[in-house]
């Protein structure tokens, strides 16, 4: 496995000094801001050269507002990680900021879609500004890759660019995830994620993100969904991304053997990923 190829999933948290143990994934840890540099420094140590951001802050709000402010636990991370040179995924998504844990604004308890998405492109715009190499949307919302590309254009942010949580299944592998964000997230209402049942809609999402202007694709949970990593490989010319999420993780890892993650790796390769996000990549 070439290191150039893995993405490692990070969590910051706002208010942290040094490091806390996430206890849903074994061997994972929420950071504090001043623990980037030593973090900066084992992963160039493994050759891991990109990381995707996931932020932890301090409060939550119905407008998640947290989460685009300009000295923002994501943002203040982004450059703290950019001066040490370790190319920047920012996760864009409401659930770390709102109470109730959706990936969306909530209007009297009904998603609003209008506010949701003028939110998530004024985050991406955020992340972008404080210098990050990739936005990548994962609230599963109808034409963000568009709204985000609008806003980038608008902004003059060239340089940032989108990769999509085009196929996005509603999945019980995530379960181990929201412990680790401390999300309030307590089930139900997220009709917004895929069926498992309809790939071809997964499909057919991929090929709307690419023409809304998405530079890559992801497809989560990975291993289950092989066949859809095949098939967006065949379909678009943008680099494909296999996400191995928080339960996949820890159903590896409970084996006690490494040579599993090699196995679950090359399988995705075989697929057709060009890039594989895991908690496993740096070790
Ligand atoms: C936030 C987000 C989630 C994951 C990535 N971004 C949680 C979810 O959508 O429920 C899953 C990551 C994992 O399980 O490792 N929208
Ligand atoms: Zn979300």
């Amino acid at each position: 496995m070439n290191p150039s190829d893995l993405i490692y999933p990070v969590f910051i948290k706002e208010g942290l000094s040094g490091r806390q143990a996430i206890s849903s994934l074994p061997g994972q840890f929420r950071h504090g801001l001043d623990a980037v540099a030593n973090l900066a420094k084992r992963l160039r140590e493994k050759k891991i050269s990109k990381v995707l951001l996931f932020g932890i802050p301090d409060s939550k709000d119905e407008a998640a507002s947290a989460a685009s402010n300009p000295a923002g636990i994501v943002q203040n991370s982004i450059r703290a990680l950019k001066e040490r040179q370790i190319e920047v995924y920012a996760d864009v998504c409401l659930c770390q900021y709102t109470p109730h844990g959706q990936c969306r604004i909530l209007e009297n308890g009904v998603i609003d879609d209008e506010k949701s998405l003028r939110a998530i492109s004024e985050i991406a715009g955020s992340y972008a500004e404080a210098g990050a190499d990739y936005v990548a949307p994962s609230a599963c919302l109808d034409a963000q890759v568009a709204a985000i590309r609008h806003r980038f254009d608008d902004a003059g942010f060239t340089r940032t660019r989108i990769m999509s949580y085009s196929a996005k299944f509603r999945s019980s592998f995530y379960g181990p995830f929201r412990n680790a964000v401390e999300s309030n997230y307590s089930g139900g209402l997220r009709d917004y994620q895929l069926p498992p049942s309809d790939r071809g809609l997964a499909l057919a999402r991929i090929r709307k993100d690419v023409e809304e202007g998405a530079d890559a694709v992801i497809v989560k949970p990975a291993l289950p969904y092989l066949d859809i990593i095949m098939k967006a490989k065949k379909e678009v010319d943008v680099p494909v991304c296999a996400f191995q999420v928080s339960g996949e993780f820890t159903m590896l890892k409970s084996l006690n053997d490494p040579l599993v993650f090699n196995e679950a790796f090359s399988s995705m390769k075989a697929a057709g990923a060009d890039l594989i996000i895991s908690y496993n990549a740096l070790k």
